[in-house]
């Protein structure tokens, strides 16, 4: 049974997905905690109800990043994670916390990397005119939003779209895509080739919407 420790920052709706998706499927793997750095965070609700252990690593209360992501990683490692999940997790992580976690830190981000990697995906997108957006899963390395790609999804871009409808449409694909990578890990089916690429056998790393 592998342990999933999720890391959210407000409505946790992959969180929730990853969740869901985990006890229907049966998959070999429990979500052991949710952790958020806001004690607002809508998410947090969703996870108490289910019965998982929640904590709050606030980081203003932390007097440095370091502290923070000390203060984070001692949390996270009580609950023995073999994968940890940033499900919306807004703070920038520093390169000693990304280096304990190597190989078992997912993140999703909502663009097609290496596009638009950072804030405003969705306004960049279509300042930029793009025709097609989306979600990307990745492997967590210390560069912000880059890391070896795991899964993709694509979504049109609409005439009329504003970042609203642009975000929604795109957030109903992570849905779909991040609770498959997820269980890619934990079933032992993601693979890094010599190139630093991500293999899997098991179905297709994309999917168009
Ligand atoms: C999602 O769209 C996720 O891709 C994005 O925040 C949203 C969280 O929604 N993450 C980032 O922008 C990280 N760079 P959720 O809390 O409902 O899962």
């Amino acid at each position: 049974m592998k342990r999933i420790v999720i890391l959210i920052s407000g409505r946790g709706s992959n969180m929730e997905a990853i969740v869901q998706r985990c006890a229907e499927q049966r998959w070999p793997a429990a979500v052991v905690a949710v952790i958020a750095n806001r004690a607002d965070a809508g998410g947090l609700a969703f996870a108490r109800g289910r019965g998982i252990a929640t904590a709050v690593v606030d980081h203003k209360a932390q007097p440095s990043r370091e502290a923070f992501d000390a203060a984070l990683a001692e949390a996270i490692d009580g609950y023995g994670p073999d994968l940890v999940v940033l499900a919306g997790f807004m703070r920038v992580l520093g390169a000693a916390f990304v280096a304990r976690y190597q190989g078992r830190l997912l993140n999703i981000h909502p663009s097609l990397l290496p596009a638009f990697p950072g804030l405003h995906t969705h306004r960049r997108a279509l300042a930029a005119g793009c025709k097609l957006s989306g979600a990307t899963v990745h492997l967590v390395t210390a560069d912000l939003d880059h890391g070896p790609i795991v899964m993709q999804s694509a979504v049109p871009v609409l005439a009329g779209d504003d970042e609203q409808a642009l975000a929604a449409r795109v957030l109903a694909t992570e849905h779909v895509i991040y609770p498959l990578a997820v269980r890619w890990f934990v079933e032992g089916k993601l693979r890094l080739d010599d190139a630093g690429i991500v293999r899997q056998a098991d179905g297709a790393s994309q999917v168009l919407m």
